[in-house]
């Protein structure tokens, strides 16, 4: 009787052994647990990224505990330090602000939990703070706008910018890269820029109030994301305006209903920025499991899309 407890106990002891050998996976009955630190649900282009991630995660069998701050920084900050002392396996962050996150990205690098930022960057002279950033480049994008705006309106324009959420990185970065372009070129001004949050409700009050606006005139909207130009059209539209003949909008994401609104030629045109970020963010997680290497960032690639070519795309889309 009493060997046959000792060859059980033994047996437990070799299966304790290995469960906490293999590194991910002994904190959910096997599988690796991931902590979902999501920004908000803003945008269709935002939706689309947390469904992608959830189910890759699925697929992948891994345990996905999430989070949303819906818009508020200091929320996701308590998140993430939600998920340090639950000792999940990795945490994803998809930042909604580029600044604030050294302490708690130091208390997960002292708890030997490694951080996958999914979208937007953070501001950190600490690189090893994090494993990799998956995003696209925000920069470029704003070229790829801008560049599409002075091979088709030669002209010059005066440009209203709607930009995304103050301190997030897509609002600074597609600032730039399309200010950058602009000032390359004579005639083109951004006349006003005020921001809309990334949201089509907010869009579409911010137009309707500069379309009321007697010191303001303008004849191009460029918008940081597809769902504020949506809104800018509404606006536009209900002030018996047309967009595209009247007033040139232009913007960034590439979401379906981008594409419908091309197709019935209000949008002039968009910037893919891909949101079906779960594959990759998977395969990632897989290999720091694996104590792989992994590159410090991982860009997705981009393309603009323009009216003419809306029809032909559309039934493609998958976001
Ligand atoms: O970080 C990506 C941006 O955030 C998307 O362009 C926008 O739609 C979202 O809210």
């Amino acid at each position: 009787m009493s060997s046959l407890r000792t060859v059980l106990m033994l047996i437990a002891g070799v299966g304790l052994l290995l469960s906490v050998g293999c590194g991910g996976g002994s904190s959910s009955g096997g599988s690796v647990v991931v902590g979902f630190a999501q920004g908000g649900s803003e945008s269709s282009w935002r939706e689309a990224e947390t469904k992608s991630i959830q189910d890759a995660a699925k697929d992948a069998g891994y345990d996905l505990r999430y989070a949303n701050a819906e818009g508020r920084p200091d929320q996701q900050v308590s998140q993430v330090r939600g998920f340090i002392a639950q000792g999940v396996d990795v945490i994803v962050v998809a930042p909604i602000e580029k600044t604030g996150w050294e302490d708690v990205l130091n208390e997960a690098k002292d708890a030997g939990i490694p951080v996958v930022l999914v979208d937007r960057g953070i501001d950190t002279q600490d690189e090893s703070l994090y494993a990799t950033l998956i995003a696209s480049d925000f920069v470029e994008e704003g070229r790829m706008a801008a560049q599409w705006l002075v091979d088709n309106k030669p002209g010059g324009a005066r440009i209203v910018e709607l930009s995304g959420t103050p301190g997030a990185d897509p609002a600074i970065d597609r600032k730039k890269g399309f200010a950058e372009i602009i000032d390359e070129h004579d005639g083109f001004t951004i006349v006003e820029s005020q921001s809309a949050l990334f949201e089509q409700a907010e869009g579409k009050n911010v137009m309707n109030a500069l379309l009321l606006r007697a010191d303001l005139e303008f004849d191009v909207v460029y918008a940081h994301n597809d769902d504020m130009a949506l809104g800018a059209i509404e606006a536009i539209k209900g002030a018996g305006l047309d967009p595209g003949e009247d007033i040139i909008v232009i913007s960034i994401d590439g979401v379906k209903a981008a594409f419908e609104s091309m197709v019935a030629g209000d949008l002039s045109a968009t910037v893919e920025c891909n949101p079906l970020l779960g594959p990759k963010v998977m395969e990632v997680i897989g290999q720091l499991m694996d104590d792989e290497d992994v590159p410090h960032r991982i860009i997705s690639e981009d393309k603009l899309y323009e009216a003419s070519q809306a029809a032909e795309a559309l039934p493609t889309r998958e976001y």
